[in-house]
Order: structure tokens, then C-alpha cells, then sequence
């Protein structure tokens, strides 16, 4: 005989369940239709919404997955199941369990008939959820950004980074490139010194946080020929834009044996790829956020490609009062995509305006061999990268230069010491990246949580 707990105890025929309820995620209504119509489901989630009509409510529920409209009957529920459900409050957590039917009226084109419901909390009437259809100001939201991310267009915008983030990693593994990762604590700058965030390590000693995981990726692309980092950077940058976080997440990869023309093209065939793959997975999401996907549709093979000096000159006709010299600033580079449907490439910038690292242009020493794409809409940069230096004595004359202490890049260095070649790679961020897919206008939404200049919390 069994002693398990679980041995069945036998059921009076009225109370045994046919079948017992299946848990199926909303995302997976459709399927469930398809194959199994009819047979129970159960859906664990939160209240998102009550509609009440006399003898009938119809509770939206929301599993991160979906919304659900569910259609709960007087006559088909225990009266207090029927009187719980009636009076339950926003963000309440509840298990419904039922049939599900395909329904072209409702939102996500399914309906629950609801059998069954467990409340599991009730949120209480007098400390009510905080974020309810009205408007809410930016700021409250953001303070309630732990909260927020339950709310349609947040969550929208975060499953696109999802898609983003994925379909980058599927682009580089399927095409040759290894990850290896690059540290987070570093000893030294890679994007000049004015945005290092300084952190107290042990006795004494001060590292950083890392702006760019470059510097470590050129070692490994000689260990390894074809290789990405992904992970966050940080940049103290005071700039209180809309496309500038503290903390941000940047893929990077680099080539050894490449030039500046491999760089653009995989840059260009990473964008469309990522594109392609939003706009086929992340339909619903896009259409929540009410994208204009004609916007995204022609971005295509081959971009827009034009050098520095073509850059200046157009915008000095379109009247922008940039000098030969300066850096694009944010009107600049929304004036010089407007008449372009695709990302544009910018290539031979100053080599004074840029990084210590760049390869100056060998014809054109006063340019270096980088390039920036710069995203339409007003979306600006999203990638930058270039050819790097590869000879020994002018990397050391352009550190003294940047005045950047050689003893902490000796092993940089070393590089160019032991099998030197010409390589090159880039950075794209993500959050701008998406900020572009979603057609958000601040950046903020495109990170779970953001570090802004005036905001480290939640
Ligand atoms: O142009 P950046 O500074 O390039 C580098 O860091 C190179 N070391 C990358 C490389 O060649 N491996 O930054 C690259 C990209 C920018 O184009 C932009 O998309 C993003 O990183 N980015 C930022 N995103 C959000 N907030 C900020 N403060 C950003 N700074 C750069
Ligand atoms: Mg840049």
C-alpha cells in the first residue's frame, strides 16, 4: 500500500476535473486554439484592467507574455469567486483557469471563459497601484520605473532590446566571430579622460569603469581573428541630452587583418540584419508603440556613405555654422540624414577630434581612417569605429600626444610589437539603437533602468 502524501484520495465524481487545467503563457493563446481547442487552460498573472457590465465582468489579465480578456459570468461562479473578481484592484496577482476561444473583438484576438479564479493579492484599496491610465509626469514615472515596466509601451520597447540584443549576438556567432569578454575595471581610459567614472579599488589603488572594451578586443582579435564584446560601458558625460546615458550596454567587434572598408560593411550588414529581425519578430510590439514601419522598411544595402569634408559641405548649405574641424553635433547630424530613408556613413573624420587610436589617413595624415553611421529620424551615431593604429612608433608618439601614460598601455603595446597587422572594428550602442527601432524620443525608455546624469534610482 502507499504511504506517499501525495496518494490519491478518491473524489466524489462531481468534484474530479475532467482535465486538469493546463498553465499556458498568453503568448501562446494562438497555439493553444489551434491545437487544443477547448481543453482548460490556466493563466497566472495580474489584473491590468475591469470592465464590469451587471452580471458579467471581463478581468484583463496580464502575464508578461499578453493581455487577456476574460469573460467571467454570475451564473457560471461561485458568488463570492464572482464578488472577488468584481471588486479586485489594478496589479492585483491572480490564476484564472478556463476555456479559451478565438475572439476577433477582443485585444490579442482571444477570450477566456473563466471557470475558476485564486486571488493571491488582493493590492489593497487604500495603497492603490501608482500608475493608472491618466497622464503621469515623466519623472514620477521614472521614479516608478520598477513599476512602469508592466506598463504596455515599456514593455514594448523592452522586448524590442530583447530582439535587438539577440538577433546582434545570432549576427556575429553564425558569422565567425567569437565572444570574448572584456573586463569592467580598468586601469585606464579608451575615449579620453574627461567621461572616466573613477572607482576606490583596493590600497589605494583607483581603476575605472570602462568606457569601450576596444583596447582588450585588439588583443583578442589577434588571439582569435574574428571576435565581439557586449556588455556595459559607462561614460561620465554631463551632457543632459536625449540620446545620452551613463550607463550603457555596446556590442563591439574587431577584425584583425581588416581595414576601414571591412568595417563599414559589417557595420551595414549588422543594421540591416538587426532591422530585418525587428521587423518580422517584434510586429505587435512595434504596433503598440505606433511605429511607422515604412520608416524601417527601406533601411537596405548599400547606406549612404560620404566623407567628413561632403558632411561639412552639406550642412553648411543647409546652414548649419559647423567649421571644418568640429565635431557633429546633434542638429547636425538629424540636418544630414533628412534626406536619406537608410543610416548614413560618415567616414575620415579630423584625426584631431578623435581618439588616440584612430589610423590617420596615410594620403591625408590630418584624417583618420573612422566612421560614424549615423541613424535617420534624428536618431543619431549609432556606430562608431575605424581602422586602428598598427605601427608601433606612431602609437607611441600619439599617446604622448593624448598625454595618456605609456606605462599603462605598455601591454597595449605589445600588440604592435609581436605580429602587428592593420585591424579595425567598431562600437554600436544599444539603447540608441533601439531608441531608433521603437521611435522613442529619449533614450531613458530603451534600458530597464536607466543612469542618467540626475537619476541612479531605482
Ligand atoms: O563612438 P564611441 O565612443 O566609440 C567607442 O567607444 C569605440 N571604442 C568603439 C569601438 O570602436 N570598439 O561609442 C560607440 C557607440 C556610439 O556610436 C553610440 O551608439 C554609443 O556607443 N554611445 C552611447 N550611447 C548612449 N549613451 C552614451 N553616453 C553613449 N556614448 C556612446
Ligand atoms: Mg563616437
Amino acid at each position: 500500500m502507499s504511504t506517499a502524501p501525495d496518494a490519491a484520495v478518491p473524489l466524489d465524481d462531481a468534484d474530479r476535473p475532467s482535465v486538469p487545467a493546463k498553465r499556458i503563457a498568453i503568448g501562446d493563446a494562438a497555439d493553444h486554439v489551434k491545437h487544443s481547442a477547448g481543453q482548460p487552460v490556466e493563466i497566472a498573472g495580474w489584473l491590468y484592467n475591469l470592465r464590469k457590465s451587471g452580471k458579467i465582468v471581463f478581468p484583463i489579465v496580464r502575464d508578461g507574455t499578453g493581455l487577456l480578456q476574460c469573460v467571467a459570468l454570475k451564473t457560471a461562479l461561485p458568488e463570492e469567486t464572482f464578488e472577488a473578481l468584481k471588486h479586485l484592484t489594478q496589479e492585483s496577482s491572480l490564476i484564472v483557469r478556463g476555456r479559451l476561444r478565438a475572439e476577433a473583438r477582443a485585444a490579442g484576438g482571444y477570450e477566456l471563459d473563466v471557470e475558476s479564479v485564486d486571488i493571491l493579492q488582493h493590492v489593497s484599496e487604500e495603497h492603490p497601484y501608482p500608475i493608472t491610465p491618466k497622464d503621469h509626469g515623466v519623472d514620477f514615472l521614472m521614479d516608478h520605473r520598477h513599476l512602469w515596466l508592466r506598463s504596455k509601451r515599456q514593455h514594448a520597447a523592452i522586448r524590442v532590446r530583447h530582439e535587438v540584443i539577440k538577433s546582434i549576438r545570432d549576427y556575429f556567432d553564425s558569422n565567425g566571430f567569437t565572444l570574448v569578454d572584456t573586463p569592467i575595471f580598468t586601469p585606464s581610459a579608451c575615449e579620453g579622460t574627461s567621461t572616466l567614472f573613477e572607482v576606490d579599488y583596493f590600497e589605494d589603488e583607483k581603476v575605472y569603469l570602462t568606457q569601450s572594451g576596444q583596447l582588450y578586443n585588439e588583443a583578442n582579435a589577434m588571439a582569435f581573428g574574428k571576435v565581439y564584446c557586449f556588455g556595459p560601458t559607462f561614460r561620465a558625460e554631463k551632457s543632459k541630452t536625449r540620446r545620452h546615458l551613463t550607463e550603457f550596454w555596446m556590442v563591439e567587434p574587431e577584425m584583425a587583418y581588416a581595414d576601414l572598408e571591412d568595417v563599414k560593411r559589417v557595420a551595414e550588414d549588422l543594421v540591416v540584419y538587426i532591422v530585418g529581425r525587428v521587423l518580422e519578430n517584434r510586429k505587435e510590439e512595434l504596433k503598440t508603440l505606433e511605429r511607422d514601419t515604412s520608416r524601417l522598411e527601406t533601411v537596405a544595402k548599400p547606406f549612404p556613405r560620404m566623407s567628413y569634408d561632403e558632411a561639412v559641405k552639406i550642412l553648411q548649405s543647409k546652414g548649419s555654422e559647423i567649421q571644418w574641424g568640429g565635431d557633429f553635433g546633434n542638429t547636425d547630424e538629424t540636418l544630414l540624414t533628412e534626406d536619406f530613408h537608410r543610416p548614413v556613413m560618415v567616414d575620415r573624420y579630423p584625426t584631431e577630434i578623435k581618439a588616440f587610436y584612430f589610423q590617420p589617413d596615410e594620403r591625408r595624415p590630418e584624417v583618420a581612417l573612422g566612421v560614424d553611421v549615423i541613424a535617420p529620424e534624428g536618431y543619431g551615431e549609432i556606430i562608431g569605429g575605424g581602422q586602428r593604429i598598427h605601427d608601433l612608433k606612431l602609437l607611441e608618439q600619439r599617446l604622448d600626444q593624448h598625454q595618456l601614460p605609456r606605462e599603462a598601455f605598455n601591454w597595449y603595446l605589445d600588440l604592435r610589437r609581436f605580429g602587428t597587422v592593420p585591424h579595425g572594428g567598431f562600437g554600436m550602442g544599444v539603447e540608441r539603437f533601439v531608441a531608433w527601432m521603437c521611435g522613442l524620443e529619449h533614450i531613458r525608455e530603451t534600458i530597464p533602468y536607466p543612469r542618467m546624469l540626475y537619476r541612479t534610482r531605482p
